[in-house]
């Protein structure tokens, strides 16, 4: 799939549900957000039908996402339906891990290929405060228990924030000394209502190579999204950034997003949507590729988080 610009479009991220189960200060309100109504969500056949679609004109890489997708029942249905689909290359799964130690051994035996895990603090009292709500030892047991499964790749999202952003980075970032895990911190993005200041990556890194020593980068890209890589010495994971405000990487874009109620969302930052669902539901499926073909015209050329003022959805909805 060819976008406007000439980008390869190969990974469609596929939220399943709009729920979560915690409320990220950064990501939405106290209150939550309201939530579709359990018949506008499309069922795992009809995202199955979607992506079989679209792999027949070049979609390699799913990544399941949310609000939180272990929230929605038997999850690990859709990534066995996924995994059979030809073409695809791997399916790959975001979560809070709140859920993770329960559902991993499904998930696994469904063909899950990796997870990103979002964990941004390993602090139990500040967790709680960052997800209003959220137990950090259920997370760091649902990391636990993905070790015992070496064939997944595991990568931890640590968005950074508050006044002792460097501690946390530098204990975050340990993780991946001890245990074969990438640890990615994510520059927040001016999205939510409750935007405070983002940590850029510069400084970081500066942080982390204070303890840590000075770090190579990695030429070899790792997954199919855009953190770019570094490696700390006597680490056994690496570490990564994922920069959408100091390093803007949408001139590499390979993606587009599924929201739960069936709408192909084009850009992170972008409200131009085009419907999928009535498409299904209305078995006119010969109809998708085209749709999705022209669609990608549309796809627009970068996001704009520096004008401010925009309106965007909330992170939960948009599903990363
Ligand atoms: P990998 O293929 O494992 O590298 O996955 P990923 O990093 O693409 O996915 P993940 O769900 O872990 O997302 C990590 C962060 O990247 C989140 O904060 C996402 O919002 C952000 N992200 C993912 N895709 C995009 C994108 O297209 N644009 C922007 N600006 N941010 C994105
Ligand atoms: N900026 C950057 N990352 C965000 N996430 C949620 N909201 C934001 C934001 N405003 C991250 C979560 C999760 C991933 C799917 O998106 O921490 O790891
Ligand atoms: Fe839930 Fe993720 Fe948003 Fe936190 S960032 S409230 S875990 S969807």
């Amino acid at each position: 799939m060819k976008d406007g610009y000439g980008r390869t479009i190969d990974y469609l991220r596929i939220s399943i549900t709009d729920r979560c189960n915690l409320r990220c200060t950064y990501c939405m309100p106290e209150e939550g957000i309201p939530c579709l109504a359990h018949g506008d969500i499309l069922t795992y056949e009809e995202i199955e039908t979607i992506c079989r679609a679209m792999a027949q004109i070049g979609l390699k890489h799913v990544r399941i996402t949310g609000g939180e997708p272990l929230v929605r029942r038997q999850c690990w249905r859709l990534v066995k339906k996924l995994r059979r689909v030809p073409g695809l290359q791997t399916v790959t799964l975001t979560t809070n891990g709140i859920l993770l130690e329960e559902q991993a051994q499904q998930l696994v035996a469904a063909g899950l290929d990796g997870v990103n895990i979002s964990l941004d603090t390993l602090d139990a009292a500040v967790y709680r405060s960052i997800t209003r709500c959220g137990d950090v030892s259920r997370v760091l047991a649902g990391l636990e228990q993905m070790q015992k499964y070496p064939q997944v790749t595991v990568k931890l999202n640590c968005v950074l924030g508050g006044v002792q952003w460097e501690q946390t980075a530098v204990a975050v970032a340990g993780l991946a000394k001890r245990c074969p895990v990438h640890v990615r911190f994510i520059e927040r993005m001016p999205l939510a209502e409750e935007d405070t200041q983002s940590c850029a990556q510069d400084d970081v890194l500066a942080a982390l190579e204070a303890v840590y020593g000075a770090a190579q980068p990695c030429e070899k890209p790792m997954g199919f999204g855009p953190s770019t890589y570094v490696q700390f010495a006597g680490f056994l994971g690496k570490v990564g950034f994922i920069s959408a405000v100091s390093h803007k990487f949408c001139a590499d874009c390979n993606r587009i997003r599924l929201t739960a109620d069936g709408k192909l969302r084009l850009c992170l930052q972008s409200d131009r949507m085009v419907d999928l669902r009535a498409l299904v539901r209305g078995g006119r499926t010969a109809e998708l590729i085209s749709t999705v073909q022209e669609a990608l015209k549309e796809k627009p050329q970068a996001h704009c988080f520096e004008q401010r003022g925009i309106e965007t959805a909330c992170m939960s909805c948009i599903g990363g």
